[in-house]
């Protein structure tokens, strides 16, 4: 039979219990942490009562607040949604002056637009639309066949030496193979080719090979390529005098193209894209490209 007793030290009154003359304190539990676990057995069953919680036969309790997550991703699905169709009425109805202006809808091209860019174009103009060799880049290099959102928008609908009846038609001729031109010529002609675009090169060249590189180029070239090598749009044929090759600036690189002739093919997206999605992307090409204008 224990006794009870109250410790000289502490004040507290022992359990009697003892182990070897060590006796053991009757302290109860604190105040504060009784306060804490009714206060969070109450909030726990409080909350079974107002959100969904207990499994029924037929389903379960909805809870008194009748809250849904289910419902409130669907509502927020359909207000997703709706932003997106009043942006597609604002896209597929606008001009592109007005869009090119409007920050909000440009806000949504440039999100829209990456994702079908990266979808559809990305595989050969690269993932930024700097282009690969044999696809132009889009960013930022001067149009073949014209830069006014209408010519681009009109590129991307037809494509280029593609399938579609309205295809853009382009050929670089194959002067070496096709004897238009003899292998002497064709070298002084790329020669003279890279000059355009770094003057430093003509320093390097005789100046009769340069005469005759240059007569070469207004016989056989210009009627493409324009007198200053620029390009002429109506034949979707390169501007020589820029830093952007789409086949490579290096001399090899040039003469090969120069001797078998190149004919780039871009896809029509008539067909595989909506109007809608066509446009979006012609807004987005024309909105990088005013980036990298800056
Ligand atoms: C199969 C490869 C390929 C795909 C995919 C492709 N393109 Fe092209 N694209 C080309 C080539 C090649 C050219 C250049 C044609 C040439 O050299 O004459 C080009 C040219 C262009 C041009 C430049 C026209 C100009 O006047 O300079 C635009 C703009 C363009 N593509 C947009 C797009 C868009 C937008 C997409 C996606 C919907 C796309 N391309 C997908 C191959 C492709
Ligand atoms: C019938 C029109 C036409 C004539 C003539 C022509 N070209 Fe071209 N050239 C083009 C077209 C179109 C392209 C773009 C081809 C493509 O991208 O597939 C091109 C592309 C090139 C390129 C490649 C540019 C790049 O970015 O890689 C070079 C270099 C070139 N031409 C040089 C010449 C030279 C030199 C001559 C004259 C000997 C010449 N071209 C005559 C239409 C022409």
């Amino acid at each position: 039979m224990s006794v009870k007793e109250r410790d000289p030290v502490t004040g507290h009154i022992t359990t009697g219990h003892e182990w070897n003359g060590i006796k053991e304190l009757n302290t109860p539990v604190p105040k504060p942490v009784w306060a804490f676990l009714i206060g969070a057995s109450a909030f726990a069953i409080a909350w079974t009562v107002l959100m969904p919680s207990w499994p029924g036969v037929s389903g379960y309790f909805g809870g008194l607040l009748g809250a849904d997550q289910h419902k409130a991703v669907a509502e927020s699905i359909v207000e997703a949604t709706d932003a997106k169709a009043s942006w597609t009425d604002t896209i597929v109805s606008g001009s592109y002056k007005d869009l090119l202006a409007n920050d909000d809808a440009m806000k949504f091209v440039r999100v829209g637009g990456k994702t079908l860019f990266g979808d559809n174009c990305a595989a050969c103009h690269g993932l930024n639309a700097q282009g690969n060799p044999g696809y132009p880049n889009i960013a930022q290099a001067p149009t073949l066949w014209g830069s006014d959102p209408e010519t681009i928008a009109e590129t991307i609908r037809v494509g280029i030496n593609s399938q579609h009846p309205d295809t853009r038609v382009s050929q670089m001729l194959a002067f070496g193979r096709d004897q238009m031109l003899t292998l002497p010529q064709v070298d002084q002609v790329a020669h003279y080719v890279l000059t355009l675009s770094d003057p430093a090169k003509a320093a390097q060249m005789t100046p009769e090979a340069l005469a005759e590189g240059k007569q070469i180029f207004a016989d056989n070239c210009s009627s493409c390529h324009g007198d200053d090598g620029k390009g002429l749009p109506d034949s979707g044929a390169a501007d020589l005098t820029d830093q952007f090759w789409i086949y490579g600036g290096d001399f090899d690189t040039v003469r090969a193209t120069i001797y078998s002739g190149r004919q780039g093919h871009m896809p029509s997206w008539e067909g595989r894209l909506s109007d809608y999605q066509r446009k979006l992307l012609a807004l987005y090409v024309l909105d990088l490209r005013s980036k990298e204008a800056q």
